[in-house]
């Protein structure tokens, strides 16, 4: 204890009523300083190799009906270090090992007057501080209500941030890179259509927030553990650059209903000088429990295709038929309807892609629109839309599970719930039986639309709840689980990792409804992913919507090198290669890569990264120790110049380069592209064209 005492806990010093408390990182860059004012309000402070990050800060929660609330008035009761250093293994995920290493200190505060207590607790890792509110077991503090989590970011600086309005329905937006003094005049830029959307703050943004400060330091918000809470907003105070802690409200505009013992997510603030670190932190998954599931043998990596980009270009339906301006579950007899001729989910072409992916050995195919309800699913605010259990006529359940079968094919269910969730946990045990009656071990959910109960938003605490709920029920069912819609992960999948992706941000999709930015994909690894892996649903091949679909024209904006490339840059263990087969029999060479990728990996190096520019990282896959190199680019054309120092020394290996050909251009000429054979050892050194929204993709193979 001494000697813990003595490497991090520096001082505490008492002048003039200021108690004050230090905790250094186990590296010693990073410092945090816990302080109480003399009104009794706690605040903590943030430094970086001696530069500010977080100045200070309050810490505190205003209760609903209660005046004093856990705001200030606070002594100290106790203050407690300890030093945490392990290694564990996910089931899944980007490195065989992760390190969880951290310098904690939790204080005991006392309300005199109300007499309760709470513990703040700090975990100062080397990449970051994660802190959270502790509510024990007390006479005075049992059940109450969250009007408002009044947690400060203070900023040393207008920094640039790269930014997603604050929604309490939506995290479907395009990035938008500025100034934190600039947020609010973009803000209603930034807010563009959704399905379900409810921005609340002009200057009010998403978590995960990325942002650099013009020293060069990156510096993360975000949150760990999101179990039982709803979910956080940063709302801008732009004059003095403070974010506070704005939490998702339910329909009543009550944030969280809590029950001690309890505790709150634990915030997070990532800090480095090289934003490669930001990218390779495993911080999140760190402050989340170990795994709940005692056997995962089940819990598999899987790379799939679908019947799935036909709907989204419109090219086919997930309707049965146009003659039914409403339908009725139970009542709407669909024997009797007329198929409107594009139905997607059809034997016979789900088929065709189970033969497509035997033939290329993927894992998994993906079938939406196979049950009946499609022909009014959203928009009417309809409680009862699915069953998940009733498919239409021309979708036979059984043959398909046979056939998927005799060919070693997984199938994976679609339960778009259109937002009710009331009536998808009516259905989800059945839903889940006849999944396991039917072959197949993976549901991809999804919300779309707005929440029923209504009034409800897609990130309140109520629907965090439910979101769990179908996680934990899907465990019990050895069901591994994809939602799309529901809340950005917070690191959850280290617990139960089951849970295998989520959508959660702007996916592919959107590249058929309109098109992303050219560099969106270079922020979302700093952002959406820090809370865990993202279906992104990559490898387009045909940019051009309207030869799929005439009526679109949409563009989708991205070199076809780009897109091999998201296979390594998007980390995912559940990756899917989402064109059209007649899309990658056009580009057989090309379409090699989506084939040879890993799914699972032992280890990941981030070579190069920028957010909004670029982000390069490097690979070596679980089981067969084979090397993949992925890089995509911004708006601006550049040379990627990098070593192959990861590679193993004294191994020669045939590089194989999928890259931008010179005259390559998101928008112009997205599908040109060259593939080279090098042969390389870890000495070599590579100066790689990318063009704008390009990219490069390398598979390493050792010659022996
Ligand atoms: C939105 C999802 O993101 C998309 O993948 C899905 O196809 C549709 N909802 C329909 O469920
Ligand atoms: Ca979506």
């Amino acid at each position: 204890m001494k000697n813990i005492l003595s490497t991090f806990l520096l001082s505490i010093f008492i002048c003039s009523g200021l108690f004050a408390q230090e905790l250094k990182s186990p590296n010693g860059n990073l410092t945090m300083t816990f302080t109480l004012l003399n009104d009794g309000a706690p605040t903590y402070q943030l430094n970086y190799k001696n530069k500010q990050i977080v100045k200070s800060s309050k810490l505190g929660l205003e209760l609903k009906n209660d005046k004093k609330s856990l705001l200030n008035d606070f002594t100290i009761a106790d203050t407690k270090t300890t030093s945490f250093d392990e290694s564990w293994s996910p089931v899944w995920g980007e490195v065989k090992t992760i390190r969880n290493h951290y310098n904690e200190l939790a204080i005991t505060l006392n309300q005199k007057e109300s007499n309760r207590q709470i513990i703040i607790r700090f975990r100062l890792f080397n990449d970051g501080l994660g802190f959270r509110y502790e509510f024990p077991t007390q006479k005075n503090l049992t059940y109450f209500v969250i009007k408002e989590e009044k947690t400060q970011f203070a900023m040393a600086g207008d920094h640039t941030a790269y930014w997603l309005a604050g929604d309490y329905d939506t995290q479907e937006y395009d990035y938008t890179t500025s100034k934190l003094s600039e947020i609010r005049a973009l803000n209603a830029k930034a807010v563009t259509a959704n399905l379900s959307q409810k921005p609340f703050s002009q200057t009010g943004v998403q978590t995960s927030l990325m942002m650099k400060s013009a020293d060069g330091i990156y510096i993360n918000l975000h949150e760990a553990a999101l179990i039982n809470y709803p979910a956080m907003h940063l709302n801008l105070d732009d004059q003095n650059m403070i974010f506070q802690s704005w939490l998702t409200p339910d329909m009543k505009g009550d944030k969280g209903y809590m029950q001690a013992p309890s505790t709150t997510p634990w915030r997070t603030v990532m800090v480095s000088d090289d934003a490669r670190e930001i990218l390779a932190s495993k911080m999140i998954y760190n402050l989340n429990e170990p795994n709940k599931i005692k056997e995962t043998s089940w819990i598999k990596p899987t790379k799939y295709v679908g019947v799935w980009w036909e709907m989204i270009t419109g090219k086919s339906s997930w309707a049965y038929t146009d003659d039914y301006p409403s339908v009725e579950l139970g009542k709407t007899d669909f024997t009797k309807a007329k198929p409107n001729g594009k139905h997607g989910a059809n034997t016979a072409n789900v088929k065709k892609y189970i033969d497509f992916a035997a033939q290329h050995g993927f894992d998994a195919v993906l079938v939406e629109g196979w049950n009946i309800g499609w022909e009014d699913w959203y928009g009417n605010s309809k409680d009862y839309v699915f069953d998940f259990v009733t498919p239409y006529p021309d979708f036979n359940v059984t043959e398909i599970r046979d056939y998927a079968k005799g060919k070693g094919v997984k199938m994976m269910m679609h339960h778009e719930t259109s937002s009710s969730v009331r009536n998808y946990e009516r259905h989800l045990d059945t839903a889940y039986k006849f999944m396991k009656a039917n072959g197949y071990d993976a549901v991809k959910s999804g919300y779309v639309g707005d929440i029923l109960p209504r009034g409800e938003n897609h990130y309140s605490q109520w629907i965090i709840n439910h979101y769990q709920y179908a996680l934990e029920q899907a465990a019990k069912y050895k069901i591994m689980v994809n939602a799309h819609e529901a809340v950005r992960p917070t690191g959850i999948a280290r617990t139960y990792p089951n849970l295998l992706g989520n959508e959660s941000a702007r996916g592919t999709e959107y590249q058929a409804f309109g098109g992303s930015k050219p560099n969106h994909v270079t922020i979302l690894p700093f952002t959406r992913l820090q809370g865990g892996p993202m279906d992104y649903t990559p490898g387009i091949f045909e940019m051009d919507i309207s030869k799929i679909n005439p009526s679109n024209n949409s563009h989708v904006n991205s070199t076809l090198a780009n897109q091999l490339a998201l296979y390594l840059t998007m980390y995912s263990p559940l990756q899917m290669a989402a064109d059209l087969p007649e899309n990658y029999n056009r580009f057989p060479d090309a379409f090699q890569f989506i084939k040879d990728v890993a799914v699972d990996w032992d280890d990941s190096k981030y070579i190069e990264a920028e957010p909004g520019q670029y982000v390069t990282v490097a690979r070596k896959a679980k089981n067969t120790g084979q090397w993949f190199l992925g890089s995509v680019n911004g708006e601006t054309v550049r040379i990627s110049t990098i070593k192959l120092d990861f590679l193993e020394a004294g191994k020669k290996y045939t590089a194989t380069i999928y890259a931008d050909a010179k005259d390559a251009h998101y928008k112009t000429n997205p599908q040109a592209y060259t593939i080279r054979k090098v042969v390389v050892t870890n000495k070599s050194k590579l100066a790689q064209f990318c063009a704008v929204g390009g990219g490069y993709a390398i598979s390493f193979v050792e010659n022996k």
